[in-house]
């Protein structure tokens, strides 16, 4: 099960100068940076220590990312857990009857990933990632 958080996903309209403050107001390193086209985001993975802070830039105004910034605004928009097996916690939440985005993890820029319902954790859209190193999938 989950041993801790593994990053804190933030939206924002522009990840270019989100990085200015990220990366050279705070000086955390950019280890990943990518576009995710199933999740409609440009993203930066930086690392905090243990921990990450995970840039989340929509790629078109149709993606999800624009719709939450439409809606929310720029900001928090998940937490994500770290977990050694992915797939064995997403059985035993659905066991639980815990409500699901996803059915099964898949490939996202932290690993295996999948995400939980915000329903179920009052509100924070949670996901639950295992690295490519520790999956065994
Ligand atoms: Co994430």
């Amino acid at each position: 099960m989950i041993d801790r958080i593994h990053h804190v996903g933030i939206a924002v309209r522009d990840l270019d100068k989100a990085l200015d403050f990220y990366r050279d107001v705070l000086g955390l390193h950019v280890h990943a940076m990518d576009t995710v086209e199933d999740q409609g985001v440009r993203a930066a993975l930086l690392t905090i220590g243990e921990s990450e802070i995970e840039l989340l830039e929509p790629t078109s105004p149709e993606a999800n990312m624009a719709k939450f910034i439409e809606r929310k605004g720029e900001g928090l928009h998940h937490i994500c857990f770290n977990t050694p097996d992915v797939d064995g916690d997403l059985e035993v939440l659905k066991d639980k009857g815990v409500e699901l985005v996803d059915q099964k993890s898949r490939v996202g820029l932290a690993g295996m990933i999948c995400f939980l319902h915000p329903k179920a954790s009052r509100g924070v859209l949670v996901e639950l990632a295992t690295t490519m190193e520790n999956y065994r999938g």
